[in-house]
């Protein structure tokens, strides 16, 4: 617990240093960021306590964070600014049936920055508001996982553009009614950047940025309840550094190196960065492997309670120094763990791992009890947050289901995922599916998996089988699941390619540096010459993209769609999901077919409009679903 005097006499010596510091501002600026101060002060010093109490010179690092997000916010621009205002004035201004987003990387997408502004009509044709570029700064050249190691956040990678071109992109974009998304990798640094490279010349100052061990005593302690993230290319998460001769602690890959966030520095020094890519115009940071970022001896150093209070103090910095700026997280681990990095004081954004999961398990199955059982207990985040819901992202799929939610409706987790991955990567008779196994783990058996959403969805096998009816369903299954994730709440977040039904991509097994890395089969260049065929409605992409497009749109109609909660509603068909939305006085009831065969359902409602087909239905009485059909009945109408 906090002294409450001693925190309020903190507050007045910090404000008072404030003054001090900034005296030649203008009253108005002046008056303003203190009353911003204020307001998110006591936020930040909590959790700097929470994190730094043992350190008897934590004060100091507090009052230093506050002065440097001034400095920071007096280099914001007037149209920044101006959004701030907005913002704090609509601070749930992502959550609306409007918002569409889309992700993509920028060199596989566009070649460079500039290439993407380029874009921004193909953007707009799918009604996209919210653009996350994968990662774009600088770092090593040839192995760097997809740019999740950075060594500069203040640099563009080269061959993607400058600083500059990224400012120009999120102010166009802005203009377009397009949210700009970049990747805050703030568990690691590449071991190229320059604090990983003081430190590796003996720097002492930098080299308590990482953690350093002279031999493996240690590593070999905490290793004992540590997960392992890649089996199949290192073994731990140390690596032995060829430069000191020391270990490091590296969860990822031996050239991503863990922040040691026990030192203060290291978060004053990302707050930095982060304000200085908030200047720049960007909307979100998607903040990277969350879980990872505190470590404790004993533990398995995921989702402990320092990594919360992490990223609440970053939060609250922002709140001061950059109120347009809104975090999204990124923790795939158990369902329970990830909803709790959301609320408007920490990630107000996050990923939604388990449905994402669930609705490929229910398209394996043809049942929706797991991904039933999931959102009636693991659905629930505070109602001015958002869910991030997705079919496909650029890493693998882990199946993070709840052991206990399986359990109670006699699915046997072990096996079950034993099951999904043989079904979707490996050799399940009978399967649709064309994926690639991802690290497997030979000591707990743990296997990932890998794969476009239309080659794990049935349609490169249909395609090399040159089957009319396995096509249909492969195209059906991408529908489906996509109006899922549009109808059921949040964010719809679309894999830029999956329009297209882009297939896996096999060429990296010859690249040296992806090769053994099967996320790559996924990470495909976009096809722009299949974008003008399938913007005719021509081919398999043409039923693709119209279909998303159509339902895209008509999403953007339904108020009930932008509301995070559901209700869930009795279909009694075990292959059928349905959920109620509501908003105001406008309540539809959506309804998801998960077998290809041809299905039943009562649910006891009323007469309602499916706004998909416009057609009425009698949701009072039996109702038949065409095999991977969804319905979005608005009642009453
Ligand atoms: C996140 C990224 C993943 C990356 C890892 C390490 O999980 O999504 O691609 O490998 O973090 O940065
Ligand atoms: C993430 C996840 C893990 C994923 C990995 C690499 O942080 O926890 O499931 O496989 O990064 O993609």
């Amino acid at each position: 617990m906090i002294h409450e005097k001693a925190l309020r006499r903190t507050n007045r010596r910090i404000i008072k240093a404030i003054h001090q510091e900034f005296s030649t501002w203008k009253k108005g600026e002046l008056e303003l960021f203190i009353h911003r101060v204020e307001l998110n002060l006591d936020k930040l010093l909590v959790q700097l306590h929470a994190l730094y109490h043992d350190q008897p010179d934590w004060y100091f690092f507090a009052e230093k964070m506050v002065i440097e997000a001034g400095k920071s916010w007096s280099k914001r621009t007037k149209a920044l600014k101006k959004l701030d205002e907005e913002r704090e004035r609509n601070p749930t201004w992502f959550k609306s049936h409007q918002m569409i987003g889309g992700v993509c990387y920028v060199d596989l997408f566009a070649g460079d920055l500039k290439g993407i502004e380029s874009k921004i009509p193909y953007f707009k044709e799918l009604g996209i508001t919210y653009l996350h570029l994968m990662p774009l700064f600088d770092r090593p050249k040839d192995e760097n996982d997809g740019g999740y190691a950075v060594s500069s956040y203040r640099k563009v990678y080269p061959p993607l553009g400058a600083m500059p071109d990224l400012k120009h992109l999120a102010k166009v974009l802005k203009k377009e009614g397009i949210s700009l998304v970049v990747d805050f990798v703030n568990n690691h640094t590449s071991d190229e950047h320059e604090w990983a490279m003081k430190a590796k010349s003996g720097d002492e100052f930098y080299k308590d940025f990482y953690f350093f061990f002279p031999d493996k005593t240690i590593p070999n302690q905490y290793e004992q309840h540590l997960r392992e993230i890649f089996p199949e290319i290192r073994r731990g998460n140390y690596h032995q550094n060829k430069e000191t001769g020391e270990w490091v602690w590296s969860t990822f890959r031996n050239f991503q190196w863990d922040l040691n966030y026990r030192n203060p520095e290291v978060l004053i020094a990302m707050a930095q960065e982060m304000l200085y890519l908030a200047n720049q115009g960007v909307d979100v940071l998607r903040l990277d492997a969350v879980p990872f970022t505190w470590k404790e001896m004993g533990t398995n150093c995921e989702n402990l309670p320092q990594a919360h209070s992490l990223i609440k103090a970053l939060n609250a910095v922002a709140r001061m120094a950059a109120p347009a700026l809104y975090f999204k997280s990124e923790a795939i681990v158990h369902p329970d763990d990830v909803a709790e990095y959301v609320s408007q004081e920490e990630c107000q954004i996050s990923y939604n791992p388990t449905v994402m999961a669930m609705i490929w398990e229910s398209l394996a199955t043809r049942e929706v009890k797991l991904l039933k059982k999931s959102l009636e207990n693991r659905f629930y985040i505070p109602g001015d947050c958002a869910w991030v819901n997705y079919v496909r992202s650029h890493d693998d799929i882990g199946w993070t289901f709840s052991d206990e939610d399986a359990y109670s409706i006699g699915i046997f987790p072990e096996g079950h995922r034993y099951f999904l991955n043989h079904f979707f990567a490996k050799d399940f008779s009978g399967s649709f599916s064309k994926g690639q196994p991802f690290q497997y783990n030979p000591t707990n058996g743990d296997l990932r998996v890998c794969g476009t959403t239309a080659s794990l969805a049935g349609l490169e096998q249909a395609l090399a089988l040159n089957d009319e009816g396995r096509l249909k369903d492969a195209i059906h299954r991408i529908v489906l699941m996509y109006s899922v994730v549009l109808s059921i709440g949040g964010i719809p977040l679309l894999y830029l390619g999956d329009e297209l039904g882009m297939l896996n991509d096999y060429s990296y097994e010859n690249d040296p540096h992806k090769k053994g890395d099967t996320r790559w089969v996924h990470r495909f260049s976009m096809n722009w010459d299949e974008a003008e065929i399938a913007k005719k409605g021509e081919g398999v992409s043409g039923e693709i993209f119209h279909e998303l497009k159509r339902r895209i749109f008509l999403r953007k109609e339904i108020p009930a769609f932008g509301n995070g909660s559901i209700e869930l509603v009795e279909t009694h068909n075990p292959h059928v999901l349905a959920y109620l939305k509501e908003e105001g006085k406008q309540k539809v009831v959506v309804i998801n077919n998960f077998s290809e065969q041809e299905q039943e359902i009562r649910c006891w409602l009323s007469i309602g409009l499916d706004r998909l087909t416009n057609y009425q239905v009698d949701l009072n009485g039996t109702v038949v679903l065409s095999g991977y059909q969804s319905m979005w009945v608005e009642l009453g109408k």
